[in-house]
């Protein structure tokens, strides 16, 4: 059973760890300083204010000092300008074809071979349809032993199951209207369905679970709702994170969390005490061996038999990809295979002396960090994989081009506080521990900035294609004469088990949707971030307020009467219409407690180091939260925040620069299932995209509309 834990992690410590960072250093107060516009000499100076940013720059200045964009020449003295300005850059985006690429910047995405499923396809829901239909056709043709749900986008419409009388004294979930649900034509359809099992369970056999591309969108017509929780303890944040202009929204609302009481059956039974379920990311660069750690874990825990093994073997020699063997039992589809690389996040299981632990084996190439996003955001800690080889080490801690950097902020934006780095491929530095000490060195003073405590990281050397430190202490010499720790497994079970809110009421993200018109039936995954649900409860699921009836679930792909907090688990609903209402990024609820659906927010974000741009009011940016992600824009920088205290050092800036913290107000194209952080962590964290990087992350303070 689940223990609760408190880790004693709020928003404040949060954010008070951010402390050892040093800003100030990099914070440029000439920008900032309202100061600078009052005193005399500038008075008597020439300016001109830049078209984009609004920032008044010095005559002699042919860019923007901010934000770079080139003077318009008829700005000023022609001649002069025609000296002083640089001839305009095609190759070189100005703000402007920022703010127009930004729109489309997961259609930019593709670097060689690669093709970037995820935001594109998204970008194209017919297209998305299509090809995910195409994939899993081609996945259930490659094993027939997977289980498999009808991936047809049925139109046969079911009993409509919106909010009815039954529900009339409740909220007004039946005020949304999912005409056509926005979200459309997206249909995802489960790949693979787990063959791993507990261990008391038959059968070692274990093919990953993909999770599969999700779609975003939403209704227009969605009007939003307010999910009430007890007030925050948001502490020194100085900001309100009460919904501003929701009042409306609150007036509408059904119950306040403080009037819910869980039943007796939906907290966990200590007398049926079985391992606590662990969600664990493997996140890390590209190439770095997430997914050959992973196959051979599976396999030394017996959840790969030595034939399936074997036949990995064998058609990755055949293929010319011998060494992709053990990671070919998580890269499954023909193009991953082809491609060397992992697309889509794979799910798989083992269980340890403590845990029952869900891998989620993360891609690592930068096409597909959506994909990471939507499997990371259900992780309760993390195995972030290096690879310890000359050059591989720095190429990925590369702030511009590497994954590494990216991968830690945002699976710490997710609230993972405990991390596993395993250092892998030692075998090919020798097992040095010069090495090792030296990324322990760069790597650690990096982690500190993002917030982990030290004694929440585990530091394991390892090889994976050599069996060294994985599920027993290492037997190479040369690894041995220095290294006396825990091998992997040992720290997977050092973790601490994360706190679980099975007290509060149901709340599920919606990972993947599977319709089936024949059983006339909407199969859900995802993971359980709050409450407990059992066969025959009826649901509402949001965005589109339908109400449906829990018909059967799987837990881990095992069927299953009951599921709590923490659970991944597959819902097969019943009576909600198959058309396109239930969708990848919305959210199964309580009827009584349906979570907020907005398309304005407030955020509380931190710039990451590496802007490409500084982030202007106007900047169009790929919105992501749970497993939603919408295009929106930044609507208004509202104010600079001090990292260290979070109080307000300026109102209405011009822009946000690398590694600033600030209030955004973000409007998205389409309204998303979200929660204020103080209210439900897991719904109120959020990553803002542009150009295919990461440019900043931070969580939801205030529901605007
Ligand atoms: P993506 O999912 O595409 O980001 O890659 P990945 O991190 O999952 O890497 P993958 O497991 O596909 O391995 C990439 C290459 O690294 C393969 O050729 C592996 O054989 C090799 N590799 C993995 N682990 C080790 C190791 O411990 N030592 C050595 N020498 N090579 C390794
Ligand atoms: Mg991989």
């Amino acid at each position: 059973m689940p223990r609760k834990v408190n880790r004693g992690v709020d928003i404040d410590e949060d954010y008070d760890s951010y402390e050892d960072y040093d800003y100030e250093d990099d914070y440029d107060y000439s920008v900032e300083s309202p100061a600078k516009a009052e005193e005399p000499h500038q008075k008597t100076k020439k300016l001109w204010s830049c078209s984009i940013c609004t920032y008044d720059n010095d005559e002699s200045m042919s860019a923007c000092d901010i934000c770079g964009v080139v003077r318009n020449p008829v700005a000023g003295d022609f001649k002069n300008s025609n000296k002083k300005t640089a001839a305009f850059k095609f190759d070189a985006p100005s703000p402007d074809d920022t703010v127009s690429i930004g729109l489309q910047s997961s259609k930019l995405l593709t670097k060689g071979n690669v093709k970037p499923s995820t935001v594109a396809e998204d970008c194209n829901g017919a297209e998305s349809a299509h090809s995910t239909t195409q994939r899993s056709e081609k996945s259930s043709k490659s094993n027939g032993k997977r289980g498999k749900l009808d991936a047809n986008n049925s139109t046969e419409t079911a009993v409509n199951g919106k909010l009815d009388s039954k529900y009339s004294d409740r909220p007004p979930a039946e005020t949304f209207h999912g005409s056509d649900g926005g979200l459309g034509g997206h249909n995802s359809s489960k790949k693979g369905v787990l063959s791993g099992q507990r261990s008391d369970e038959a059968s070692g056999s274990s093919t990953p679970l993909k999770i599969k591309e999700k779609h975003k969108n939403a209704d227009d017509d969605f009007i939003g709702q307010k999910r009430t929780a007890p007030t925050s303890n948001f502490g020194k944040i100085s900001l309100s994170d009460q919904p501003g202009n929701s009042n409306a929204l609150d007036s509408r609302k059904a119950k306040s969390i403080a009037e819910y009481h869980p039943d007796k059956w939906m907290l966990p039974d200590k007398a049926n005490d079985t391992l606590t379920q662990l969600n664990l990311a493997i996140v890390g660069h590209v190439d770095s061996g997430k997914s050959t750690l992973s196959g051979r874990l599976l396999h030394l825990l017996g959840r790969i038999t030595k034939k399936e093994m074997h036949k990995y073997e064998k058609e990755a020699k055949i293929q010319g990809k011998s060494s992709f063997a053990y990671a070919w039992a998580l890269d499954e589809s023909p193009e991953e295979r082809e491609r060397g690389i992992t697309m889509n996040v794979a799910v798989a299981y083992f269980d340890s002396k403590m845990y029952h632990v869900v891998i989620l084996d993360s891609p690592g190439h930068k096409d597909f960090v959506p994909n990471m996003i939507s499997g990371a955001t259900q992780a309760d800690a993390a195995i972030l994989v290096i690879d310890a080889s000359n050059g591989a080490f720095e190429a990925g801690f590369d702030g511009s081009k590497g994954q590494t950097r990216e991968h830690v902020l945002l699976i710490r934006s997710f609230g993972v506080e405990q991390l596993i780095v395993a250092v892998n491929k030692m075998d090919a530095v020798g097992y040095s521990k010069d090495r090792f000490d030296l990324i322990v060195t760069q790597l650690g003073a990096f982690f500190r900035s993002c917030g982990f405590k030290e004694s929440c990281i585990f530091w394991i050397p390892l090889s994976a294609i050599e069996n060294q430190n994985l599920v027993a202490a290492p037997s190479d010499a040369r690894l041995l004469s220095w290294y006396r720790g825990p091998y992997l497994l040992d720290a997977i079970d050092s973790l601490q088990p994360p706190a679980r809110d099975f007290a509060k009421p149901l709340l599920m993200p919606i990972c993947d949707v599977t319709k089936s018109s024949s059983q006339g039936q909407v199969s859900v995954c995802g993971k359980l971030v709050a409450g407990a649900l059992r066969s025959g409860l009826k649901v509402v699921v949001m965005p589109s307020g339908e109400v449906g009836t829990i018909k059967s679930l799987e837990r881990d792909s095992q069927s299953s009467t009951v599921a709590r907090a923490g659970d991944n688990v597959t819902l097969n609903l019943q009576g909600l219409d198959l058309s396109n209402n239930v969708v990848p990024g919305g959210v199964v609820c309580h009827p009584d407690y349906p979570v907020a659906v907005a398309k304005h927010f407030e955020l509380k974000v931190r710039a990451l180091e590496e802007l490409a741009l500084p982030i202007l009011n106007g900047s169009q940016v790929e919105f992501h939260i749970h497993h939603a992600q919408e295009a929106g824009k930044v609507a208004k920088i509202v104010s600079i925040l001090d990292p260290k205290s979070g109080k307000e050092t300026k109102r209405s800036p011009r822009c946000l620069l690398s590694k600033q913290s600030a209030v955004l107000e973000v409007v998205l194209n389409k309204p998303v299932c979200v929660e204020v952080y103080s209210n439900c962590r897991a719904l109120g964290r959020a990553s803002l995209r542009a150009m295919g990087r990461t440019i900043a992350i931070g969580i939801v303070t205030r529901i605007i509309q």
